[in-house]
């Protein structure tokens, strides 16, 4: 992370984590989907430890779960020390990725081919966030 990257006491700013993390999620969104795919929402946004000018930041992104044309992705950012080698888990997010057509209208992902006990473990944790996400949208719609 650069000086451009954080405030004058050398912290890097949280958006500038966040752009990091709203691209790996594109990037992983777009590689499960195969078409254009765009970030509906993102929630659970922790900054657990400061990130500082010279950290080297590490991004870790998975796809926990598909519905029809939205994926739910988490991703891990750590940051790593350079002269040390140390490396903190710095942060946590969940992206909503939609995929999108080519006339930009949401269309169908492809299914994920689940295989182990955690991939369905965090499938099933991934569609009860989602479907609480939904009815909490049509909550507030409804007010
Ligand atoms: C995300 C977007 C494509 C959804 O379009 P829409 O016409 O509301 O579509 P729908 O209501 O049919 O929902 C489509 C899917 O998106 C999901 N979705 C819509 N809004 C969402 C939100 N705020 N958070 C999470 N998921 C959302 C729906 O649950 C649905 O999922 P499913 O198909 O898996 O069941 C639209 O709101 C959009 O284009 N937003 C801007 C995205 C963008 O440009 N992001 C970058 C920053 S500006």
């Amino acid at each position: 992370m650069f000086p451009s990257d954080a405030n004058p006491a050398g912290n890097v700013f949280g958006g500038e984590i966040l752009k990091q993390i709203d691209i790996v999620a594109g990037i992983v969104a777009q590689r499960h989907c195969g078409t254009n795919a765009v970030t509906a929402s993102i929630d659970r946004v922790d900054f657990l430890k400061p990130v500082f000018v010279g950290d080297l930041l590490i991004l870790n992104a998975r796809l926990n779960c598909i519905k029809n044309s939205s994926m739910e992705i988490e991703v891990k950012v750590e940051s790593e020390n350079l002269r040390s080698g140390l490396r903190t888990m710095t942060g946590t997010a969940m992206v909503t990725s939609v995929a999108l057509d080519d006339g930009g209208k949401p269309t169908t992902v492809p299914k994920l081919l689940l295989q182990t006990e955690e991939e369905k473990k965090k499938f099933a944790e991934g569609l009860a966030r989602m479907e609480q996400r939904s009815k909490e949208r049509r909550r507030e719609k409804a007010r």
